[in-house]
């Protein structure tokens, strides 16, 4: 892939439009390096949204300020699957109960299970546990390198570079599913969907080379915030994006008769519908049986014969072979104990 714009100009009406419409999100809060040193600017009590919203921001540009890796990834880890709506309150009270990875390793992982409740995918509640484990066993020191972070548990490529840029302040891109919307359509136009498929080696190789110098902590941020607020999946908003004159998409869609990319794309995704088969329900998945288990045993633990009667009952679980593979893989993966017929947390 390769850019068909400006670079630079994009780069900086971007981190413009980001530091007006840009969210402030409390994992972005940074701190002194040492607790000793006092906030450069307190903001007052009685300051209007536009004092709080600067404040922030002059927060997250500062580069002598840094970021806790732990509150990082602890960030990272909740959004990979759940919305930031919905992270928000765990977030928070996932602070306030354990600030630090000290905490966190002293509990036992049951606690954290349920406290996990409501998020979905409680694997990543394990791996926040076992990585504070071996954070502590470490004496606090975070390893430094893509290749260190990517043997703790639970970091794959994308959340090993969340923290090296967010934390560590290095030079290096983070790419999700929407990161690669937002620069497929800038770079690669309103095909881009139906186009091959970069390799990952190549997505990674070209969001670094779109980073603006010294700026890749801002930039990652703005990216996400840009795809969540208006290069959104569906109906992206083209008639007030700012990126609008560089965008490949939109220029390939108003070649085509079209006055922006959405209109193109709600045409496409009219058609796409049509064509699409019944869908599978949700409470049909093993997603969804996987997290109503865990919900029971947040209650207790219960016998294989209680678990399998309120299952049926409760979410029309009837087969009694599917029941016992959930149970045997939320064991293998160590997220509950099975012993003398009962099952528990952790
Ligand atoms: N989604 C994934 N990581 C995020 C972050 N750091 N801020 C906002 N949304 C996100």
């Amino acid at each position: 892939m390769k850019t068909t714009f400006p670079l630079s100009e994009l780069q900086q009406t971007l981190l413009r439009w980001w530091r007006r419409d840009g969210r402030i999100l409390p994992w972005r809060q940074k701190q002194h390096t040492t607790q000793s040193q006092l906030p450069s600017q307190q903001l007052a009590a009685d300051a209007t949204l536009l004092e709080v919203r600067d404040h922030a921001f002059a927060e997250y540009l500062a580069p002598h300020l840094h970021r806790d890796p732990y509150r990082v990834v602890v960030a990272e880890l909740m959004l990979q699957q759940t919305q930031v709506d919905r992270v928000l309150p765990k977030y928070l009270a996932w602070m306030k109960r354990w600030p630090t990875t000290s905490e966190l390793a002293q509990t036992p992982l049951a606690e954290v299970l349920i406290f996990w409740q409501g998020l979905g995918y409680n694997r990543r509640a394990r791996f926040l546990w076992l990585l504070a484990q071996q954070i502590e066993e470490r004496s606090g020191k975070w390893p430094q390198t893509e290749e260190e972070l990517l043997k703790l548990p639970g970091i794959g490529k994308y959340t090993a570079r969340a923290i090296m840029s967010f934390a560590f302040g290095l030079q290096v891109a983070v790419v999700d599913t929407n990161v690669k919307r937002v620069l497929r359509r800038l770079a690669e136009g309103k095909e881009a969907a139906a186009a091959p498929i970069p390799s990952e080696k190549e997505w990674f190789a070209f969001a670094d080379s779109v980073l603006p110098a010294d700026q890749a902590d801002p930039w990652n941020q703005l990216i996400m915030d840009f795809g969540a607020l208006v290069c959104t999946a569906k109906a992206p908003r083209c008639e007030n994006c700012p990126a609008r004159r560089y965008c490949l998409a939109q220029k390939e869609a108003v070649q085509a008769g079209y006055q922006t990319y959405r209109e193109y794309l709600a045409v496409q995704l009219r058609s796409q519908e049509k064509s699409q088969k019944k869908m599978i329900r949700f409470e049909n998945t093993d997603r969804y049986f996987r997290g109503r288990i865990m919900d029971i045993l947040r209650q207790g633990p219960v016998t294989h014969l209680l678990l399998a009667e309120r299952m049926e009952k409760e979410f029309g679980l009837s087969d009694q072979s599917r029941l016992m593979k959930l149970v045997q893989k939320l064991s293998e993966e160590k997220l509950i104990t099975v012993s003398n017929l009962t099952l528990k947390l952790g």
